[in-house]
């Protein structure tokens, strides 16, 4: 997509150059002061030297470029000519020659008084400081007089650095015809005024500034170039912009632009690139864009667009990406036919109907999920050769898949997951040689996996889960060499699991629950990165094999609901990243093997009664009835689970409805009102201090004020309480738990909270006491407030918070989280964000609101319950329709949290998800530096490499799909490896 962008914007530049270079020269002789031999020597090889003063200017700007650019092969060599100077241009005359050209991108400049020096080169046409660490542009500089450069200066670039400074210090510049701004945190009162400056402008590129107020319709020029995404921008698109007939570029996405897009791109004959994306934009897309011959490229993604699609739409556009609207109706039998159509995105509509038959032979990428499209998959989908990425998941398609996808020769990624297909998987598909993904499940598919499969040389990814698939797992799949997720539960296969699966290298989830396997489990491969291998609901029988062992990093084990018998392999007690042993129903018998004292396993052993759980001494007694309460605790804890969710989702509900209610409830009671009545009140931490210090009533007068509020989440509203002995404590008031407890019992409630009270983590906020009102509960913590890591970031503070302290916050909510995940009975977050994260100081974070919600074991789906949970940006896309709080979910909202660290950006700015943003400029590594704060990133080589490892473990979190995150443990090793 890149490409289109990159094709014609340095072309853009250098025409203008050529154009005008000749004009500032005939005014250049008038000035400068030549040498007096000038014209006299004429060296055939060499350029000619520069006048003495521009020398002079030149070595004042090596200096301080040497001094201070951390890249020792950009150094200049005070000896040579300087117009032999990487990233420096002359323009030779006979006998001397004169500065042009500057470029120092990426050189780690951030001292502003080259601006000064730079203001003396008055032959200067263009300027590339971008991608440096400039706070400041020395407006003085550019106003004064003296400043020559601003008098030719055609081609400014400072993009990519840290400037806060207004738009209109950039005044002073009359010839600029090419402005990139982008990437800075510039600011304009009056966007119309301060372009208006700009009498030449072509190019105007400010994306990702802290630009508001309404799309600028005042720049005098010929614009070719218009970009101002990633801003605050508002209004409606104006019809103003539509008389810039030569604009090749424009660009408005992610701003708050609302109303309808104005049917008037007939006057834009020379559009190459329209995008629009992530506005509220309404209406229907315009017909006049229909005669814009030019358009390649069309993207208005995330809006709320309505109406059809018509044909026309694609019928010079290459890239389309209409994703996430409202649109409606078919697809025109021969929108994806046009000539030169490389790439359709419809995802996320309500479009109907058939999947049009017949291809353009460009379009490589076509994306269709998550519509209602129905009928059967065309058989001509693959007649185009080129077809790489085919999603049509979420829709209801029916009837057989084509065996004719076999054709499909170089797809990649083929995701027909979630739709109501029948039939067998043809054997054509194993021809598809270049697949790497391949999704199927959720279907209604039957037959055998065909054997054909193991052709796929590199696919990676195997979902045929939730069909009704029978027969044997063909050998041939283990022997695929980059298998590394295997997803086969929930069918009717049978017969045994093949012995190849030894000879695996790259398993990572392996899932073959559910179905009716039969014989033993035989060797397991050696490879040290599978996570999770689930055999569990089988008719397995024989030993665990005793090198299960060498899955070394396993973290899930699930056995159960099979006819394994035998001792349990003592080996496996040497698994220490175990976090779930499941060997429920099967006739194992022998000792539970010992595992490390303090790893936070949960083991499941019930329904072996052979089974003695040599952790427990009970002389042999099996551990059916320790097992039993296990299952009793479980089942009570998701009841009142469930019934904390529902209560949460009704205070949700009730939230929503009505905003009154909602702040009423938030404004707490004013002042002097009456004191909530205490039913019970207990202390749980054992420490001296506290115990002596805490004062139940004092807590209860605290709540009453108002005024004491100091910080409200989205559950919960905190309170600072002094007490009695001068200390002071923050008691937080669960905004919905008058419903947790009348429904549940104070009893359970207690006992929940007793159980957090022993969590010892520093990472973690742990509640000391509790109390019970009448209508309320509270919880009691130490007052070591200093703000929550969303007041350090985004709180409004001057100062920017430099890289160790965000690292070091990052390393700290991840042991917190990795702790709370590795209980015996892990604790999940509902509310996981970078406002429930207090800091005791500012490297010291603590995850609160812990006692949210609870989940005994996520794996099992006894133990998951349905809500919606979290603030928005945090939540984790596939919360919206699984329900269910998971592990998985909680490292998305983490690596939400990542980003922002990385980033200094909040959750969702401009009514975008930092982590969707993020993801969306993944792909290259050059835009991955823009993710980062450039006011930190930009401090040094180091700094800046240690970012960029941690923004990979965050883009990892922040993965679409829940299987491919990490774990919380994976999360923090990797962020303590982040060189
Ligand atoms: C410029 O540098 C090249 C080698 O990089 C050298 O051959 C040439 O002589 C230099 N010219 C001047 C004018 O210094
Ligand atoms: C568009 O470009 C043409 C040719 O360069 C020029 O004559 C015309 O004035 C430009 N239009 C605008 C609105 O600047
Ligand atoms: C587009 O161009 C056609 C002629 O090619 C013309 O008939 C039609 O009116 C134009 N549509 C708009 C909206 O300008």
């Amino acid at each position: 997509m890149a490409m289109v962008e990159r094709r014609y914007a340095p072309c853009a530049s250098h025409g203008f150059f050529l154009l005008r270079l000749l004009l500032p020269f005939l005014l250049f002789f008038s000035f400068i002061d030549v040498p007096p031999a000038a014209a006299a020597t004429t060296t055939t090889t060499q350029s000619p030297p520069l006048t003495d003063t521009q020398k002079s200017i030149m070595n004042d700007i090596a200096s301080l470029v040497n001094s201070e650019s951390a890249s020792a092969n950009t150094s200049w060599n005070a000896a040579d000519n300087p117009c032999n100077w990487t990233g420096i241009s002359c323009r030779n005359f006979s006998s001397f020659s004169a500065v042009t050209s500057i470029s120092l991108p990426n050189y780690g400049l951030s001292d502003s008084s080259i601006f000064a020096h730079l203001c003396r080169l008055d032959t200067l046409q263009s300027l590339d400081l971008s991608r440096n660490s400039f706070t400041n542009l020395s407006v003085q500089f550019f106003a004064n007089s003296s400043c020559s450069m601003k008098k030719g200066l055609q081609s400014l670039n400072l993009s990519t650095n840290q400037l806060a400074n207004s738009l209109s210090d950039l005044s002073h510049f009359p010839q600029l015809e090419v402005l990139d701004l982008s990437f800075n945190s510039f600011a304009s009162r009056n966007l119309s005024a301060d372009l208006g400056y700009f009498h030449k402008l072509k190019s105007f590129k400010a994306s990702t500034n802290k630009l508001s107020g309404d799309v600028p319709t005042s720049m005098v020029g010929s614009l070719l170039e218009l970009v101002l995404s990633g801003n605050q921008l508002s209004g409606s698109i104006p019809l103003g912009l539509f008389r810039y007939e030569n604009l090749t570029l424009l660009d408005l996405s992610q701003n708050h632009l609302t109303g309808p897009v104005p049917d008037k791109f007939m006057s834009l004959p020379k559009l190459e690139t329209l995008l629009l994306s992530g506005n509220k934009l309404i209406g229907e897309i315009p017909a006049s864009l229909s005669n814009v011959t030019t358009l390649s490229r069309f993207a208005a993604n995330q809006n709320n667009l309505t109406g059809p699609i018509a044909s026309w739409i694609t019928k010079h556009v290459r890239m389309l990406d209409l994703s996430y609207n409202n649109l409606s109706g078919t697809i025109p039998s021969d929108f994806l036919l046009h000539q030169g159509l490389q790439s359709v995105d419809l995802t996320g509509n309500m479009l109907s109907g058939a999947i049009p038959g017949t291809l353009s032979q460009s379009l490589y990428r076509l994306r269709l999920g998550g519509n209602q499209l129905g009928e059967n998959i065309p058989v001509s989908v693959c007649d185009t050769l080129s077809m790489t990425s085919l999603e049509l998941d979420g829709n209801q398609l029916i009837g057989n898949i084509p065996p004719e996808l076999g054709g499909c020769k170089s797809l990649s990624l083929l995701n027909l997951a979630s739709n109501n297909l029948n039939g067998s998987v043809p054997d054509s598909i194993g021809k598809l040689d270049k697949l790497v993904v391949l999704k199927l499940q959720k279907n209604n598919l039957s037959g055998p996996i065909p054997s054909t499969f193991s052709d796929l040389k590199i696919l990676s990814t195997l979902n045929l889960s939730q069909n009704s698939l029978s027969g044997e797992i063909p050998s041939g799949i283990f022997e695929i060499p980059k298998l590394s997720n295997l997803y086969l539960q929930g069918n009717n296969i049978s017969g045994p699991i093949p012995i190849s699966i030894s000879s695996s290298k790259y398993l990572i989830e392996l899932n073959l629950g559910d179905n009716a396997l039969t014989g033993i489990i035989p060797t397991m491969p050696t490879t040290v990165t599978t996570s999770l291998l689930n055999l569990s609901h089988n008719h397995l029988n024989g030993h665990i094999p005793s090198n299960i062992n060498s899955l070394s990093e396993l973290e899930i084990l699930d056995l159960s609901h099979n006819y394994l018998s035998g001792d349990v392999p003592s080996s496996l007690g040497s698994l220490q990243s175990l976090t779930l042993l499941e060997l429920s129903y099967n006739n194992l018998s022998g000792p539970v093997p010992r595992f490390r004292p303090n790893q936070n396993l949960d083991i499941d052993v019930v329904g072996n009664p052979g089974l003695v759980n040599g952790t427990e001494n009970n002389n042999g007694t099996p551990t059916t009835d320790k097992k039993k309460r296990h299952y009793f605790i479980i089942i009570i804890f998701t009841i009142a689970g469930a019934l904390v969710g529902l209560c949460v989702l009704a205070v949700i509900i009730v939230m929503s409805l009505s905003k009154r209610v909602y702040r009423v409830e938030d404004e707490g009671l004013p002042a002097g009102e009456s004191v909530p009545q205490i039913i019970s009140g207990r202390l749980i931490t054992m420490n001296s201090i506290h115990t002596s210090a805490v004062d139940f009533m004092k807590a209860m007068e605290a709540v009453a004020n108002h005024q004491n509020i100091f910080l409200k989440t989205r559950f919960c509203t905190y309170y600072k309480a002094v007490m009695p002995n001068g200390s002071t404590y923050s008691v937080k008031k669960l905004n919905s738990s008058d419903k947790i407890f009348q429904i549940g019992s104070q009893e359970k409630f207690s006992r929940e909270i007793e159980v957090l009270g022993k969590l010892a983590n520093s990472n973690v906020m742990v509640p000391l006491a509790y109390i019970l009102s009448t209508d309320c509960a509270y919880l009691i913590y130490e007052h070591a407030h200093n703000g929550t890591v969303s007041d350090l970031l985004h709180g409004g503070k001057s100062e920017v918070i430099d890289w160790p302290s965000r690292y070091s916050i990052a390393l700290g909510v991840a042991q917190g989280l990795t702790f709370l995940h590795g209980c015996t009975q892990p604790v999940l977050l509902l509310d996981l964000s970078t406002r429930t994260i207090h800091l005791k100081s500012t490297n010291e974070p603590q995850i609160g609101d812990i006692e949210l919600y609870k989940i005994i074991d996520p794996s099992r789906s006894t133990g998951s319950f349905s809500i919606i949970a979290g603030t928005v940006g945090y939540i984790p896309p596939e919360y919206a329709y699984t329900m269910r709080l998971t592990m998985a979910g909680n490292v998305y909202s983490f690596g939400v949290i990542l980003l922002e660290l990385l980033t200094g950006k909040p959750s969702v700015s401009d009514g975008t998800e930092l982590a969707k943003w993020a993801l969306s400029l993944s792909g290259r590594p050059d835009q991955r530096e823009q993710i980062l704060d450039t006011r930190v990133s930009g401090t040094s080589i180091a700094v800046h490499s240690q970012m960029l490892s941690v923004l990979n473990i965050a883009l990892s979190c922040v993965a679409f799909s829940p299987d491919a995150r990490p774990k919380m443990r994976n999360v923090l090793r990797m962020l303590f490896n982040a060189k």
